[in-house]
């Protein structure tokens, strides 16, 4: 983790990793035990848990209490495990290191990979269901928006234009590309940064301005990370975009207008947060990972 986080952030992430981690732990010992269990387990350790996070501090921001928000945070990993292992199957993304280790589909096989990311998408739709999140009617409504921010209007089709692009005759515009990431990686961080709001029945409307920012800025950042990172920091093999002709904002814009246009997003996201006065220690961390999420080196 970056160490040139303020103390107030770092604790409160460690914390979420931790309560994360033993839930999603809790989780999948209620499942049977064998291989396919185990290959969930390995693809949902680990990792920055930003999702996590952002489902707990916007909880936060609505004075919802932790331990109803912490089945919402492991949807969103569990759902997101999912998405990385679909992502680095050879049909996909075809990547050998996920997270500092070797992926689900080489660690175990293809099938185990492929059966196991179908599995954590089931539990994290029933971790919606779990009556400590709050009433039936915000459960429901949290599970509409899941399922319209992961699938064929969200992440997934994110994804398919993102291999599309691939092998399209003429590069997608910035319109295009930003419609892409939209889907791909910020559907999904716009789920976890409104659901706060949608468990305290409060409009979830400023949230959305500012996960909007924040995922293209994220995922502004994790292109970079495909250029200037290395293995050892990011966990993943990088230099692979640019290799397999992806669209990003890299593609489009080069390094220096790429960097300049995530700290205008950051900016902006930052600025929805001062219409919600009440809880200034969640809106704080929440400006503060934003400034991390472009900034981070993994
Ligand atoms: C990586 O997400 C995949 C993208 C959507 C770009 P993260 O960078 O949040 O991955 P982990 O969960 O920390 O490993
Ligand atoms: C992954 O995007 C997005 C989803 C899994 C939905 P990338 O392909 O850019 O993520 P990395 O770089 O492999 O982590
Ligand atoms: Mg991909
Ligand atoms: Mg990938
Ligand atoms: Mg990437």
């Amino acid at each position: 983790m970056d160490t040139g986080l303020p103390a107030s952030l770092t604790a409160r992430m460690t914390q979420v990793r931790d309560r994360v981690a033993a839930a999603i732990d809790a989780a999948l010992d209620a499942q049977p035990a064998g291989e396919l269990t185990d290959a969930m387990r390995y693809a949902a350790s680990g990792g920055k848990r930003i999702r996590a996070f952002l489902v707990m501090e916007s909880a936060r921001l609505h004075g919802v209490d932790d331990a109803a928000a912490l089945p919402v945070a492991v949807a969103a990993e569990l759902l997101h495990a999912y998405s990385l292992i679909h992502d680095d199957l050879p049909a996909i993304d075809d990547d050998d290191l996920r997270r500092g280790q070797p992926t689900c589909h080489v660690r175990f096989s293809e099938a185990t990979a492929i059966l196991a990311g179908d599995a954590l998408q089931s539990l994290a739709f029933e971790r919606l269901a779990d009556p400590a999140i709050g009433s039936a009617e915000a459960r429901i409504d949290l599970v509409r928006r899941f399922a319209q921010a992961v699938g064929a209007q969200g992440m997934v089709w994110g994804q398919m234009q993102d291999i599309a692009a691939e092998t399209a005759t003429s590069p997608l515009n910035l319109d295009q590309i930003v419609a892409l990431q939209q889907g791909k990686t910020g559907a999904l961080i716009g789920f976890a940064a409104t659901a706060g709001a949608v468990i305290a029945g409060a409009d979830p409307a400023p949230l959305g301005d500012y996960a909007r920012n924040l995922g293209l800025a994220f995922q502004i950042a994790d292109d970079i990370l495909d250029v200037t990172g290395t293995q050892e920091t990011t966990g993943k093999r990088v230099g692979k975009d640019a290799a397999a002709g992806k669209a990003t904002f890299l593609s489009l814009l080069g390094l220096d207008r790429a960097r300049a246009e995530a700290q205008a997003m950051v900016d902006r996201a930052e600025a929805v947060l001062d219409v919600h006065p009440g809880a200034p220690q969640a809106a704080e961390n929440l400006r503060q990972l934003a400034r991390f999420v472009i900034h981070r080196q993994t």
